[in-house]
């Protein structure tokens, strides 16, 4: 039996259905600014042992919720758990970020790239949603998520975080078709491993495009934003009955939410780079807004935070259709407390009476 839920404003929001106040919820939600994560992840061993054991993602994925009143919760994972179930041999070194041992370079590696089955390599991603929605019980809605193909490809390119993006955007200038066959090859897999999720319990769908943002215009439209046109297309529409709606998030995309909102997603992330007014302006009332307080806004005073959730309340100004969040990740080194103070912020001045 699906379980009911208690709190739906975030679903609402996103199908721009009018709610009592803003719902709120914060990427990168559960992490290294909560000393209990570190506590979880320490018993874990490592990064991804966290990540690959059901029940200790299932532990702090509830962290952040049962601190602070948010309104969604994502799932503790990775979006590299892709590329890492392709046999790329995904490693994470402190102070360093993500490696990948072997990436992809040559027409051969893309070609003998697998695209994983999410019901074997990656079972752990599903049985982890599984478990996160049955102890949720209705809670709060469960967000599942992927990388972007263009996105998933830098790294599977690059073999670690790049400042230049030299050897992805070598392969893609040089060798334009190889590149698509990669993000051809990495679509599918994301789409099967989003409906695999949504199968399992997530009741919303969120797609990082972290390095989108990087690309000129041209670029964008041929190498990220049609993959994601894909993801959308290919995507369950439902589930228990109820719309999964879907979000786009390219960072520093700002330039571009107008060809987001055409791909038929249901909102869209907007970085602190874009004025929430002038995003509305320019994607109507086609999706939902979901952002964009500066992350290190954070970093100020409890008087500052509250000044700036105003702002950002303001700038989307009245009418459905907004979701409250950080305009990317939270910063590993931000005090909780304050993060307390954002959330109460947002319920206490968006409350409709
Ligand atoms: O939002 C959430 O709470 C869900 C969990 C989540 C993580 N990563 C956990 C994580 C999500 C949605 C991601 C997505 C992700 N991962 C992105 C896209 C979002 C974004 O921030 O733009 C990217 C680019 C990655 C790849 C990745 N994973 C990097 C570059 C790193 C290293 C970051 C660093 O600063 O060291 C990770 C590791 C990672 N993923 C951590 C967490 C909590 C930190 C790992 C740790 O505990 O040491």
């Amino acid at each position: 039996m699906p379980d009911t839920l208690k709190n739906d404003l975030y679903l609402r929001a996103l199908m721009r259905e009018p709610t009592e106040r803003t719902p709120v919820w914060v990427m990168r939600q559960a992490g290294r600014y909560l000393p209990e994560y570190l506590a979880t992840r320490k018993r874990a061993g490592d990064f991804m042992t966290l990540c690959s054991t059901p029940e200790l993602a299932c532990e702090v994925t509830l962290q952040p919720l049962d601190r602070f009143n948010l309104d969604a919760a994502i799932l503790f994972s990775d979006i590299l758990t892709i590329p890492d179930a392709m046999g790329l041999g995904l490693r994470f070194e402190a102070g360093e970020g993500p490696i990948f041992d072997k990436p992809v370079r040559s027409r051969a590696d893309i070609e003998a790239l697998p695209v994983p089955d999410p019901s074997d390599e990656l079972r752990y991603v599903t049985d982890a949603v599984s478990l996160i929605r049955r102890e949720l019980n209705g809670r709060v809605p469960l967000i599942g998520f992927s990388g972007s193909p263009w996105t998933l490809a830098v790294y599977m390119v690059e073999g670690r975080g790049t400042k230049d993006f030299a050897k992805v955007k070598g392969l893609m200038f040089s060798e334009p078709d190889l590149m698509h066959q990669l993000l051809a090859k990495t679509t599918d897999a994301v789409i099967a491993y989003l409906n695999a999720q949504v199968a399992a319990g997530a009741q919303s769908l969120m797609v990082f495009d972290t390095w989108g943002g990087v690309l000129s215009p041209a670029a964008y439209r041929e190498f990220s934003l049609a993959y994601m046109q894909r993801i959308v297309d290919g995507l369950t529409p439902e589930a228990d009955g109820r719309r999964v709606p879907v979000v786009l998030f390219t960072k520093n995309g700002g330039a571009w939410l107008d060809a987001m909102a055409d791909t038929g997603c249901d909102g869209l992330g907007v970085d602190w780079t874009t004025d929430l007014h002038d995003a509305r302006k320019r994607t109507g009332d086609r999706v939902a807004l979901q952002g964009n307080l500066d992350p290190s806004v954070l970093y100020g005073s409890p008087e500052s935070i509250r000044t700036e959730v105003r702002r950002v309340l303001d700038s989307y100004g009245d009418g459905p259709g907004h979701v409250f969040n950080l305009g990317h990740g939270i910063h590993q080194h931000v005090n909780p407390d304050h993060l307390a103070v954002m959330v109460d912020a947002v319920r206490e001045f968006s409350q409709k009476d």
